[in-house]
């Protein structure tokens, strides 16, 4: 994923966030990955249901940051701390599983080609197990 560069500019990698489309794309997968998440009766309860916005806009701005785009998400949040942050929620092999198959989803769905679907897939994967804490 390389851009040519112009007479005069220095050739650069193409992020991956550029290469989707940008912020829509993330948008989008947040929706599905949610929509498979509060229809499932063992993850649901984790969520609070009042902040489903809330938490959609942090997990957004979270991959759109580690994508290569706008670093919003630390600028609210600070660094990010991932396994930290879900401490509070006893994560086990079910609840990674059920987690990750949300995200399968998601991410198959999404219109952009098969290489950056498996990287993506890839990277869900291991950090899913990183935050089973039980
Ligand atoms: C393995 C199973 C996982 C479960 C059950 C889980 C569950 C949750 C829950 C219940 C929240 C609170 C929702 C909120 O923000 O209000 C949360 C927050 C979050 N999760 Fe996960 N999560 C999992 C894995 C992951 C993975 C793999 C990532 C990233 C690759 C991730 C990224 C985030 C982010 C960015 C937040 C918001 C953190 C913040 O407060 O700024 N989660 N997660």
């Amino acid at each position: 994923m390389s851009e040519t560069a112009a007479p005069g500019e220095q050739a650069r990698e193409m992020t991956v966030f550029e290469f989707v489309g940008g912020e829509p794309f993330f948008a989008e997968l947040v929706e599905r990955f949610y929509a498979g998440v509060m229809g499932d009766e063992l993850l649901a309860p984790m969520y609070q249901e009042q902040d489903l916005e809330g938490a959609k806009g942090r997990l957004r701005g979270f991959l759109v940051q580690f994508w290569g785009g706008p670093d919003d998400y630390s600028q609210e949040r600070g660094h990010p701390r991932l396994r930290m942050r879900h401490f509070p929620f006893a994560i086990g092999v079910a609840e990674r599983d059920r987690w990750m198959h949300h995200m399968r989803s998601a991410v198959l769905a999404a219109d952009t080609v098969d290489q950056v679907k498996d990287l993506m897939l890839g990277y869900f994967e291991n950090s899913a197990t990183a935050m089973q804490n039980q």
